[in-house]
C-alpha cells in the first residue's frame, strides 16, 4: 500500500533524511515511533504530500505523495499532532464542514457518539478542552471513511479511559481493513496496535520489525524470585534460559520455598536504549 524507497529530505541545508527505505502493507498498523525530534512527523508530512520537495520515491495507494492526482486526499484520512478544527463552529459543524469536501461520508452523529462527544455537538470548539478537541480531530479524520489513516501521536494529551477508546477504535478500523500509520513516542502504544515498528532516530530507521520479534531478538527475559534465607527476604533476578540450571532455584521450588516468582521481557524502550543509547521520551 506505502513504498518508501531512497527517501532523501532536509529541511535546511543539512540533511536530515538520508536514504530511508521501506514498505507498508496492506490492512497493516505500522508504527514509527522514535524520542521528540526524530523526524515521526516529518514522516508522515512527506507521506501525506503535506511536504513535496524530497528526493526519492514515496508511493502511497500507487500515487507519488508529492505529486499526488486529485482524489488522493479521498483516499487518505489524517490526524496529526495540532487539531486542524474551526474554532468558531461547533463539533458537529465541523464534521459537517469538512464532509462535504468529500464525495461519502459516515454518519457524524454516531462517530460523535463513540469518542463521547455527543453531548458537545452544538458546542463551539474554542470551548472544547484539549483532549476533546484530540477526539473531534480523530474522528475528523473517519468522516470520509479512507482506506489509509495517518495518525500523529492520536493519544497523547488522552486520559487513560479515553485513550483506550480511541485505541479501540483505531483496532476496529484495521479489523475493517485499513491500512493505518502510527506515530508515537509510547512504547505501550506500539506494542499493544502496532504489526510492524520502525524506530526513527536522527531522521534513520534504526530498526524494523513486529514488536515481538524486536523484543525476542535482543536482550534474553529475565526471571526474579524471592525466597527466605535465615529469616531474610532474599531476590536473585536470573535469565530465563537459566531456569533449569540454577541450583538454587531449584531446591526452593523443590522445598516449596518460593515466595514470588516473575518474569520480565524487556520492553521496546530496553530495544531502543541498547540500539541507540538513547531513550524513547
Ligand atoms: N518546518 C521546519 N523547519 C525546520 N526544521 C524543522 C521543521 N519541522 C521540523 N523540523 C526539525 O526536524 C526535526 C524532526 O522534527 P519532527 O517534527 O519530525 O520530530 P518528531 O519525531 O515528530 O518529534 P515529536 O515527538 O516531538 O513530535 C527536528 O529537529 C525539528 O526541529
Ligand atoms: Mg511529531
Amino acid at each position: 500500500m506505502i513504498s518508501v524507497d531512497n527517501l532523501f529530505f532536509s529541511y535546511t541545508h543539512q540533511p536530515f533524511i538520508e536514504g530511508i527505505s521501506f514498505d507498508v502493507k496492506a490492512g497493516e498498523i505500522f508504527g514509527f515511533l522514535g524520542p521528540s525530534g526524530a523526524g515521526k512527523s516529518t514522516l508522515q508530512k512527506i507521506l501525506t504530500g503535506l511536504i513535496s520537495r524530497y528526493d526519492g520515491h514515496v508511493s502511497v495507494d500507487g500515487e507519488e505523495a508529492g505529486n499526488p492526482g486529485k482524489h488522493f486526499y479521498e483516499k487518505i484520512g489524517v490526524d496529526f499532532e495540532f487539531p486542524s478544527l474551526y474554532e468558531k463552529l461547533t463539533g458537529m459543524e465541523n464534521l459537517k464542514f469538512f464532509a462535504s469536501l468529500y464525495p461519502k461520508s459516515r454518519a457524524p452523529e454516531a462517530l460523535l457518539k463513540s469518542v463521547g462527544l455527543n453531548m458537545d455537538a452544538d458546542k463551539k470548539v474554542s470551548d472544547y478542552s484539549k483532549g476533546m478537541k484530540s477526539r473531534l480531530n480523530f474522528i475528523k479524520a473517519l468522516m470520509h471513511d479512507p482506506n489509509i489513516l495517518f495518525l500523529d501521536e492520536p493519544t497523547s494529551g488522552l486520559d487513560p479511559s479515553n485513550a483506550r477508546v480511541m485505541k479501540d477504535m483505531i483496532l476496529e478500523e484495521k479489523a475493517k481493513g485499513k491500512t493505518i500509520i502510527l506515530t508515537t513516542h509510547n512504547m505501550y502504544d506500539a506494542t499493544e496496535l502496532c504489526d510492524r515498528v520502525a524506530f526513527i532516530l536522527d531522521g534513520a530507521i534504526v530498526a524494523l520489525d513486529s514488536p515481538r520479534a524486536l523484543i525476542m531478538k535482543k536482550g534474553a527475559a529475565s526471571l526474579v524470585y524471592t525466597y527466605l534465607e535465615n529469616g531474610l527476604e532474599k531476590e536473585s533476578t536470573i535469565s530465563l534460559t537459566e531456569t533449569g540450571s540454577d541450583k538454587t532455584l531449584q531446591r526452593l521450588i523443590a522445598e516449596n520455598k518460593v515466595l514470588s516468582i516473575h518474569s520480565s521481557e524487556p520492553t521496546l524502550n530496553d530495544i531502543f536504549v541498547e540500539l541507540t543509547g538513547r531513550q524513547l521520551q
